[in-house]
């Protein structure tokens, strides 16, 4: 592990023109979550001092995306003039603090923590005063380009719309992620002019100044390109989704997780997974827990959720943020909303939605149900087509179903009520009040059979 916290400083207010897009691109999602989210857990992963970030224009909706971090500082770049104008706004924040900086584009976002932290060691070895991350890529079109004297020492960064057409050739290119000794940055800093193609003020440009002033510069080649992709436009972005999808999926298939067409599978690098698990095609599988043993069938979605041992998933189950208990049956086609937990051995059939509600051990709703703000306990049998009528049009309430319960198919409780224990709702009926524990409610107009009936409403026409 690297002995140096630096500070960790995230460039994060440019334009993102090339995104063409009215949301600013660090907040463009990937694998479902802002960009800037995995660059921020990358981050935070590693030791710092402090994790700092340039906002301009996009200042309020980053800060809103990125509210479930709290110890980010924000540094304001009132507008966009370059890389090095967005490190220069961090000044009063950084200089007094002396030590060393990070520097992390923001949309450079499938750097691993491992290589972060090797970069770290090594400019920490070279007693270097900047390092940059250079990465060889096959097409380093649009990159800025690492020259390198004679001997192999780096000498600049040369953005691709300054390049000659002899340094357009050099496929080593400039990553975005520098580590500066911070007072030697500000004074390069302020050194950087805008006589460039764009009109900017570069970061890069510090390298030159750097090895001019006869500074020692340390670029660290990154062993594997793909954690080097910036996101500039939407190819990018689908090709840094497609890498960190991958990425994922191969790590947990080595840690005993069978994905059948994984290629079709999405599992975000927050879920986990226990062993012998399999998923089937076309899952969405995000911020989850899914304990071992678990099948999961195709085309499910699960979010924020925990999946206990041996449970399985038949196809097409939607589950927000819910807890389905061991060895549970699910679906096909059902739908967990938040705030849903069930214990052990439940069984949900096809069509029924359960919300903000606590099913016991052994309860089951075979067929088409909406259970909403329910506690119901174990062992309860619900038939198909039962609804919780859980809101009058102003506030939702409670529906009570203990245990045993048998209710019979299309009946409705008209919520707040409570089923006592071991009662039983006859098929048909409308609770609008408490059921005693052991009764039978029963709740639907007598039938009447009016004799003859059809044969006068349509009197059959005599044959000829
Ligand atoms: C930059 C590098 C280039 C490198 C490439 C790697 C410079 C001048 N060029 O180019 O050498 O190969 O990244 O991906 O640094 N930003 C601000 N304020 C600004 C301008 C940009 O905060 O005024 C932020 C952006 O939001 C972005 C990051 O800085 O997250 C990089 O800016 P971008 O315009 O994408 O730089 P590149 O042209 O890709
Ligand atoms: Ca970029």
């Amino acid at each position: 592990m690297a002995a140096i916290k630096p500070h960790i400083l995230i460039l994060a207010a440019g334009m993102g023109t090339r995104m063409k897009s009215k949301v600013s691109k660090v907040l463009h999602p990937v694998l479902y979550r802002p960009m800037l989210h995995h660059l921020l857990d990358a981050a935070s992963a590693l030791p710092h001092a402090s994790i700092n970030v340039v906002v301009g224009e996009n200042s309020s909706a980053v800060k809103e995306a990125c509210s479930g971090y709290k110890t980010i500082n924000y540094i304001h770049q009132p507008s966009p003039q370059g890389t090095g104008h967005a490190v220069l706004c961090a000044r009063e924040t950084l200089q007094e603090k002396g030590g060393t900086v990070l520097v992390l584009n923001g949309d450079v976002i499938l750097m691993r923590p491992e290589t972060l932290s090797a970069f770290i060691q090594s400019h920490e070895q070279k007693h270097a005063v900047g390092s940059l991350v250079s990465a060889k890529f096959k097409q380093p079109f649009g990159y800025g380009r690492i020259l390198r004297d004679g001997s192999g020492r780096p000498l600049a960064i040369r953005e691709e719309k300054d390049c000659s057409e002899t340094e357009k050739q050099v496929n080593e290119v400039n990553v975005g992620v520098y580590l500066f000794d911070t007072d030697s940055l500000f004074s390069a800093l302020e050194r950087v002019q805008t006589s460039n193609k764009q009109k900017e003020y570069y970061l890069t440009d510090v390298v030159e100044i750097l090895i001019s002033g006869s500074e020692s510069v340390n670029a660290f080649l990154m062993p594997d390109p793909t954690e080097a992709l910036g996101i500039n436009d939407r190819f990018a972005l689908a090709e840094a989704e497609e890498i960190l999808a991958e990425r994922v999926r191969g790590h947990w298939m080595r840690e005993g997780v069978s994905l059948h067409h994984p290629r079709s599978i999405t599992i975000d690098p927050r879920s986990r997974f226990g062993s012998d698990v399999e998923v089937e095609a076309n899952c969405r599988i995000l911020n989850t827990v899914v304990e071992s043993g678990v099948y999961i069938e195709a085309g499910c979605r699960i979010e924020n959720s925990t999946i206990r041992a041996g449970a399985h998933l038949k196809e097409g189950c939607y589950i927000e943020s819910a807890e389905v208990g061991p060895e549970s049956t699910l679906g096909p086609y059902l739908h967990l909303r938040p705030g849903t937990r069930l214990e052990a051995g439940v069984k949900l059939g096809n069509f029924v939605e359960v919300k903000n509600s606590h099913v016991g051990k052994g309860s089951k709703a075979s067929h088409l149900s909406y259970i909403g703000d329910a506690e119901v306990g174990a062992d309860v049998n619900i038939g198909c087509g039962f609804i919780t009528c859980n809101y009058d049009g102003q506030k939702k309430h409670k529906t009570v179903i203990e245990d045993g319960v048998f209710v019979g198919s299309d009946s409705q409780a008209v919520a707040p009520l409570t089923i006592g224990k071991g009662a039983y709702v006859a098929s048909g009926t409308t609770l609008t009040r408490d059921v005693p524990p052991g009764a039978l409610a029963i709740a639907r107009e007598k039938q009447v059979n009016k004799e003859g009936f059809v044969a006068r409403l349509r009197p059959q026409k005599k044959k000829d």
